[in-house]
């Protein structure tokens, strides 16, 4: 594993030899910040990250031995898709895990984007207004640089005045409708670990590294970053 800081947006790389390790690092990683955070002020408020990157990571969380009671989820983002949709974002996360640990129905947070984006970022936004920090956000990469449904050439909302929540009409990942927690909301969390796997991530790595202006490098947590990626693709 290196440990690098990508001088503008002081991420830190976590590079890992194979999936496997890089998922039970990201694992541990969860569990501990939800240790600190409860152990400080009693509750661990997490963003979760969609795609299917996350999933296993998910699925070990399952197993975990964890003050559930305490934990309380929301969603980065999430497509514009009946509730029970297979390709939602809640749904994936739902299967995997949630379904699964005593994690109170009402601490679990999915956006309402069944709801329409519009309508449905206005009230997610509404809802996360209360969380000042995130404890820990979870992001993916897409192989375009995006991340939760910021994508290039969109507005990724990275000023103070951004809402919280932003409707995209016109994704280029399908489905085209979609809500995506701000770059300003995303940012404004504790800890935030993206999750990089595959070899289609490749060039959006070395964009990144690169400094390039992509979504991902518009999220920007005071405490700095952290990327957890496959070796390879550095
Ligand atoms: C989504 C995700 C999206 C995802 C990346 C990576 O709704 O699609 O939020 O941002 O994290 O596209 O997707 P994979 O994990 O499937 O590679």
């Amino acid at each position: 594993m290196s440990l690098e800081i990508n001088s503008t947006q002081r991420c830190r790389w976590h590079d890992y030899a194979t999936t496997t390790e890089l998922e039970q690092a990201a694992t541990l990683a969860i569990l501990h910040a939800a240790h600190v955070a409860i152990g400080q002020r009693g509750a661990f408020h997490i963003v979760l990250a969609g795609g299917t990157t996350p999933r296993r990571v998910y699925e070990s969380l399952r197993s975990a031995d964890a003050n559930w009671a305490a934990w309380h989820a929301y969603f980065g983002d999430e497509r514009c898709l009946p509730a029970d949709h297979a390709e939602r974002n809640s749904r994936m996360a739902a299967q995997a895990w949630l379904d699964h640990v005593a994690i109170p129905a009402a601490q679990i947070h999915p956006i309402p984007a069944e709801m329409g984006a519009d309508a449905a970022a206005r009230t997610y936004a509404q809802l996360v207004s209360g969380i000042e920090l995130f404890d820990l956000v979870l992001l993916g990469l897409g192989e375009d640089g995006h991340t939760a449904s910021l994508f290039p050439d969109h507005d990724f909302g990275v000023t103070a005045d951004a809402p919280a929540a932003i409707a995209v009409h016109d994704a280029p990942k399908p489905p085209p409708e979609r809500v995506s927690l701000s770059a300003h909301r995303l940012s404004a969390a504790r800890k935030v670990i993206f999750l990089v796997t595959g070899e289609g991530k490749r060039q959006a790595v070395k964009n990144w590294r690169s400094d390039a202006n992509i979504p991902a490098s518009a999220i920007a947590p005071a405490c700095g970053g952290d990327v957890y990626v496959e070796a390879g693709l550095l």
